[in-house]
């Protein structure tokens, strides 16, 4: 009887000791779920504040791998010119050979794009929603393999794919809850902003940067202004005292003197002479300055391009061999002048040869690519609005994607070694083109293939008869 209702009272307890248990078990997992997940909502708020790039990043992989124990986690970032998705961060085991970078055209962007929430590698093909072609199926479980990606959240900023989060297994071999994928939605969308942010504070960064090193060519500028006028004005007494003191010897009656006194005479002579010459050609580099430095309308009227171009390439002959290269003129005989200052747009365009001649001959000397030429092609479009477009393509080395953005700021330039240049060539075409001629100047280019620097001029109001 005893045994019988022991077992009667066991069985009546068994599944509230079952659910007891149970329920301890799922209150610690959930606990430390609670644990980290509020780790992670922390860690999003203080975030907005970082203002450093690479801290920001390491920071985000840190705190994820740290406080959700995982195998890795990945951070693929979209790059400045939006062209793709670049491995930015990672901590832990990714796979073996990780991508370093991701198209913006790739399934998994897709997907993310369309969808705007968490992609869980295991559920791909289980949502009915999704509706895709099976090879699209195919072709982003493809990819996630790849990446090791157990779970990829995108971080959005406005409707923007910012960049993704990539995290690989739980090393407790749990799956991700639903709990989780909330907590790494905000994680992800805060870390946006931060990243947002913190690109904002480096841009703003290089900005300063980059005034004030144009506030220093200014000064510069101004100073020289100030001191070419000084110095103009000493050259010009040391040419008078040298012009009188020539003609004083040379009006010197020498028949009395000696042979030693005549040679020395002679001597006087040749240093009076050269004291001239310098003279002289101090004189034009000092005008030379200035032609950098003034601004204003001064020199300013209808020039034509054909006049433009034939001028720069008279001077150009002196540095480079125009026989190894082809020029193409390709533009119309009536283009439309130029509102512009002729010796400033001679500078433009002779700094834009000189610097495609360096360009081609660094293919010639990199690639060594049998029957190569150099060619540079000038050709016009109308932009319509009142200002001609010129486009000046070479087929030279090209430049590197991540030397875009330096291109036009002062003293950035690539050549090192025998040819060493100042960096200076395109500051100061922009500055004659923008800030004097109030035009536009862009490039396009791609590495081994070519350049083409593409300008923008104000058409000159009345034509035919003033043109140069
Ligand atoms: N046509 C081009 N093709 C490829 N790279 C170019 C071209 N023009 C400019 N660059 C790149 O931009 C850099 C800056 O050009 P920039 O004319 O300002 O200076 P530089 O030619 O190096 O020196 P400087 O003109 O003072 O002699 C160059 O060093 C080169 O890397
Ligand atoms: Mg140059």
């Amino acid at each position: 009887m005893a045994p019988l209702v022991l077992m009667g009272i066991f069985a009546t307890i068994a599944p509230f000791i079952y659910i007891y248990l149970s329920r301890r078990a799922e209150e610690r997992i959930l606990k430390e779920q609670r644990r980290y997940q509020d780790t992670l909502r922390q860690a999003s708020v203080g975030m907005t504040r970082i203002r450093d790039m690479q801290k920001l990043l390491k920071l985000i992989v840190h705190i994820v791998t740290r406080a959700v124990q995982l195998d890795y986690a990945g951070i693929y970032l979209l790059d400045r010119e939006n062209s793709y998705y670049k491995l930015v961060a990672l901590r832990g085991k990714g796979p073996a050979r990780m991508l370093s970078y991701v198209k913006v055209d790739d399934p998994l962007v897709k997907c993310l794009l369309e969808e705007k929430e968490p992609l869980v590698s295991e559920e791909i093909g289980r949502r009915p929603q999704q509706n895709k072609p099976a090879v699209e199926l195919e072709k982003l479980n493809e990819q996630l393999t790849l990446l090791s990606a157990c779970v990829v959240i995108p971080s959005f900023v406005e409707n923007n794919l910012l960049g993704f989060l990539v995290l690989g297994d739980k090393r407790s071999g749990a799956i991700y809850s639903q709990d989780d994928l909330n907590v790494f939605t905000v994680l992800a969308n805060q870390a946006a902003l931060a990243i947002d942010n913190a690109r904002f504070f480096e841009d703003a960064k290089e900005l300063q940067e980059q005034i004030s090193q144009a506030e220093k060519m200014a000064t510069i500028g101004t100073m020289a202004d100030g001191l070419s006028h000084q110095i103009n004005n000493r050259f010009y007494a040391l040419s008078l005292i040298a012009g009188d003191t020539l003609d004083t010897v040379k009006l010197t009656d020498t028949t009395s003197y000696t042979s030693e006194q005549r040679e020395l005479l002679n001597q006087i002579k040749y240093a009076l002479e050269r004291i001239q010459s310098n003279v002289v050609s101090g004189g034009e580099i000092v005008k030379g300055m200035l032609k950098y430095t003034r601004k204003g309308e001064e020199g300013f009227s209808a020039v034509a391009l054909d006049k433009i171009i034939d001028s720069t390439l008279e001077m150009v002959q002196y540095k480079i061999k125009l026989s190894e290269l082809d020029i193409i003129r390709d533009y119309p005989r009536d283009t439309p002048a130029i509102n512009g200052n002729l010796t400033q747009l001679q500078e433009v365009f002779f700094n834009l040869i000189d610097n495609a001649y360096d360009a081609m001959v660094e293919r010639r000397e990199t690639l060594k690519e049998p029957g190569y030429r150099g060619k540079i092609r000038i050709y016009t479009e109308s932009s319509g609005n009142g200002y001609l477009k010129i486009n000046v393509e070479d087929n030279g080395i090209g430049a590197k994607h991540e030397d875009f953005r330096k291109m036009f700021t002062p003293f950035f330039t690539t050549k090192v070694s025998s040819k060493k240049g100042t960096g200076l060539g395109l500051y100061v075409i922009k500055k004659i083109i923008t800030s004097n001629h109030y035009g536009k100047i862009s490039f396009e280019s791609t590495y081994k293939q070519g350049t083409k620097f593409i300008l923008e001029l104000p058409l000159a109001a009345i034509r035919e008869e003033t043109v140069q």
